[in-house]
């Protein structure tokens, strides 16, 4: 199977630090589910590595041709992949704005069907867990579904190191198990997800909205 983990910092400066904490909790992700679920291919989504273009057009707005490279780059991978880590620091108790913009640049009909984890981190006490709340709403009418458990990760800087280790060797293997909790349970739902897409196309039982935001709405409302 095919894991997105989507760096939600597109920081390129400091204070409070030059480098972005997420580029270690990215890090840690990868490293445990590597370890752990060795037969998964896993790949850090970094915004910073995608051209979105200036003013905000989402890649399903533009004419199948003239779509953006990057844009029909990361819209192949999204659909190509069976879940999805979604690592997000914590913005004024919510979630990051650089992953929900670059969320927002693909439809939903990409990521339906597939489950997601929420990590969020903070330099701060709480480890972004008010972040968390609003990424479930969010994700969910995105169509990937949070798994239950979520990883939140306070004072993230005194966890790991720039390589996604613990700083403090003793500690690795408790935060091995505390990101297990959350992983194993989206490379469950991942697995069992991808049997049943294999069964029934969910597009056929549950069409995909191609024209217009309306299509959601209650017999008579439109
Ligand atoms: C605009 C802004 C708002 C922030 N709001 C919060 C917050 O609400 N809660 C918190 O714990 N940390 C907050 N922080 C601190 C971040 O946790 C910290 O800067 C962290 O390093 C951000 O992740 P990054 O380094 O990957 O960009 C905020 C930082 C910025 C730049």
């Amino acid at each position: 199977m095919n894991i997105l983990i989507f760096l939600g910092s597109s920081r390129t400066s400091g204070p409070p630090r030059p480098k972005r904490l997420g580029e270690r909790v990215c890090l840690a992700c990868s490293h445990l589910l590597n370890n752990a679920f060795p037969s998964n291919t896993v790949e850090i989504i970094d915004p910073l590595d995608y051209d979105t273009g200036g003013v905000f057009k989402p890649e399903f707005a533009y004419s199948r041709k003239l779509v953006p490279e990057d844009l029909e780059n990361l819209a192949a991978k999204i659909k190509n992949a069976d879940a999805y880590v979604m690592v997000s620091p914590e913005y004024n108790h919510s979630m990051s704005p650089a992953l929900a913009h670059l969320l927002n640049h693909f439809g939903s009909s990409l990521f339906s069907f597939k489950p997601s984890a929420i990590v969020t981190y903070s330099a701060g006490q709480w480890g972004g867990a008010r972040a968390a709340i609003s990424m479930r709403t969010f994700l969910s009418e995105l169509g990937c579904l949070p798994v239950s458990a979520m990883v939140h990760l306070p004072c993230a800087q005194e966890v790991f190191d720039e390589t996604g280790h613990t700083l403090n060797p003793d500690d690795q293997t408790q935060w091995d198990e505390y990101l297990y909790r959350t992983l194993a349970q989206l490379v469950w739902w991942a697995q069992a997800s991808q049997q049943q897409r294999d069964l029934v196309d969910p597009l056929t039982t549950s069409k995909a909205f191609k024209d217009s935001p309306s299509q959601r709405n209650a017999p008579g409302k439109s």
